[in-house]
């Protein structure tokens, strides 16, 4: 499985971990940057990783900046995108379940490395249920479809 990686400045410790923990595990990675510390703009680096999601390059995509909530913005104006701002293991799990979510953007001034690798972990190894969910994520899409160009 493909995933693309991209954080900014105030995600940049925490996509380094995701990077070489999940990329020891097995998975095709790609690093979006930053390559370092230095500030960036979260929508010069969420935009790439969600096209490449988008087409279907990556299965996955990962975003960390501060909160996470510029990234969740971003990736959510992409078409084909459902982006997840995760702060918690339930919802980590529930968003993959119920919403097929393809990214997850975090929260490097929020959530700890470690707490956020494990919801990492989670939405990568969760699948979708299907069934009434998929009817609503079918409505998700007729409004980007009636909304998006
Ligand atoms: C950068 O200072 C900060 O605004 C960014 O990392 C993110 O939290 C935005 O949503």
């Amino acid at each position: 499985m493909k995933i693309a990686f991209g954080c900014d400045h105030g995600g940049f410790i925490a996509k380094q971990k995701l990077f070489e923990y999940f990329e020891s595990k097995g998975f095709e990675v790609t690093d979006y940057g930053c390559f370092d510390e230095n500030s960036v703009d979260y929508p010069d680096i969420a935009y790439p990783v969600c096209k490449d999601v988008q087409a279907g390059d990556s299965t996955f995509g990962v975003l960390v900046c501060g909160t996470g909530i510029g990234m969740s913005i971003v990736a959510n104006k992409i078409k084909g995108v459902r982006c997840a701002h995760v702060t918690d293991e339930f919802s980590a799990e529930m968003t993959r379940r119920h919403n097929d979510t393809n990214v997850i953007a975090l929260g490097g001034r929020i959530s700890t490395v470690e707490e956020i690798v494990k919801y990492v972990d989670i939405f990568l190894n969760t699948p979708f249920e299907g069934g009434r969910h998929l009817n609503r994520v079918n409505k998700i899409k007729i409004v980007e479809e009636e909304n998006f160009n």
